[in-house]
């Protein structure tokens, strides 16, 4: 079990599930949210989309109330991502919203909703640097290549992160995680965190910074291992798009499978894992329809199960079932069929004791359970019968089994 860190931090661990937010100049090519150095695109054209940007449809309240809808307890927004434009009103360059035709601090604004509605708002903040001079732009992935004028020095480069990051820990009220994302260089200076953990205390802060941070991030499915593990050894958020090429907005994007996010979540959160999902708002600040259909859905069917997650603790080595993941919270027990599940009963291997309820979470039916002995398994184990596979197939169906007695195991 994963140690709670005791501190204000440990909202992390009762706010499960959080909205993640890509947005910044890309979405007016709207393409991909790394358009500028995957297109080869020079600064000279793609800066002056800073000339451009005018969100002026950016409702902070209506994207919060749809994170709450969606089952959501915190967001996080990317104030700087690689292009170095900052949607924060900041005195370390000009490359910020306030030059832009918007000339207001969305990040103020977003701060000021959330902190309304005791909403956790947290910070994402790119290390890789496409416009600052000092950054090392030499060509490594998520970087440019090495720009003719530029004056390459990280140390200089780190103190404007940390000018930058002491300006967000200090002008936003509460800030609830500074989300680090590639730090290229593989630059360590712990004294970054430390700042961050003086200025803002129930900050968490992530693994891809100066230092291993609070907790681990694995991305999408890339890494097969993580998502197939049966546990994880460390705090850990997973974070996935709706869309399947691109965090930022991207016209005609290919979107995952509902059933494919609903699959990923599970997997992930009964493993004790946050889930942050992300959506990518148009140039104007709206966030597309497709996006806001997709987590409504996604909201119906977690709002449903939730229970199963937040609070609970998870304990997938009281079974032998591979198939099945399993969390508890006191006398229940929730068994995640995080897989397609080929068959319409289910075994609890080796647990025998008969549970006084079993509930299937998506629609609160009962369903029947035994403690039977089955052809060429010889000890008796406990089984739960009459899963609607076909009904709920193309979904992940979640069950609480009640032992009032304790549970076994
Ligand atoms: C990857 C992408 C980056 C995105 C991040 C979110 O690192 O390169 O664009 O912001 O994932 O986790």
């Amino acid at each position: 079990m994963i140690e709670r860190f005791g501190d204000d931090r440990d909202w992390f661990f009762e706010k499960r599930f959080g909205l993640f937010v890509h947005w910044g100049l890309y979405a007016i090519p709207a393409w991909h949210e790394q358009i500028q150095q995957i297109k080869v695109i020079p600064r000279e054209e793609y800066e002056p989309y800073a000339k451009e940007f005018n969100p002026t449809n950016f409702d902070p309240d209506a994207w919060i109330d749809l994170a709450i809808e969606t089952g959501m307890g915190y967001i996080c927004l990317t104030t700087k991502h690689h292009d170095g434009f900052c949607l924060f009103d900041t005195a370390e360059t000009d490359y910020n919203i306030m030059n832009s035709p918007y000339g207001k601090d969305l990040i103020k604004e977003l701060a000021d909703a959330c902190h309304k509605r005791d909403f956790p708002l947290c910070f994402y903040y790119s290390v890789a640097d496409w416009h600052n001079i000092n950054y090392p732009n030499e060509g490594r992935h998520h970087e440019l290549l090495v720009q003719p004028n530029d004056e390459p020095d990280i140390l200089k480069y780190t103190e404007y992160v940390r000018a930058q990051i002491r300006e967000l820990c200090t002008n936003y009220g509460k800030v609830s995680c500074i989300w680090w994302d590639m730090n290229v260089p593989e630059h360590i200076d712990k004294s970054v965190n430390d700042m961050i953990r003086e200025l803002q205390p129930a900050a968490v802060i992530n693994d891809r910074g100066f230092d291993p941070g609070d907790f681990g991030t694995p991305e999408r499915d890339y890494d097969q291992a993580t998502r197939n593990a049966r546990s994880f050894d460390r705090l850990t958020e997973a974070c996935q798009s709706l869309g399947s090429k691109s965090w930022g907005y991207k016209t005609d994007d290919d979107y995952y499978g509902i059933e494919h996010i609903k699959r990923s979540m599970d997997s992930f959160m009964s493993k004790g894992a946050n889930y942050l999902l992300n959506v990518g708002p148009m140039a104007d600040g709206t966030i597309p329809q497709v996006q806001v259909d997709m987590l409504k859905e996604i909201g119906t069917w977690f709002n449903g199960v939730k229970e199963s997650y937040i609070g609970t603790d998870p304990v997938s080595e009281k079974t032998h079932n591979q198939d099945i993941l399993l969390t508890e919270n006191g006398n229940s027990l929730y068994v995640h069929l995080y897989k397609m599940p080929s068959e319409s009963s289910l075994s609890l291997m080796p647990i025998n004791t008969l549970p006084a309820k079993a509930v299937l979470l998506n629609d609160g039916r009962e369903l029947p359970c035994r403690v039977d002995v089955l052809p060429k398994i010889f000890e008796p184990y406990l089984q739960v019968y009459d899963l609607p596979i076909e009904q709920y197939a193309g979904d992940v169906m979640v069950l609480r089994l009640d032992f009032p007695d304790g549970i076994p195991g």
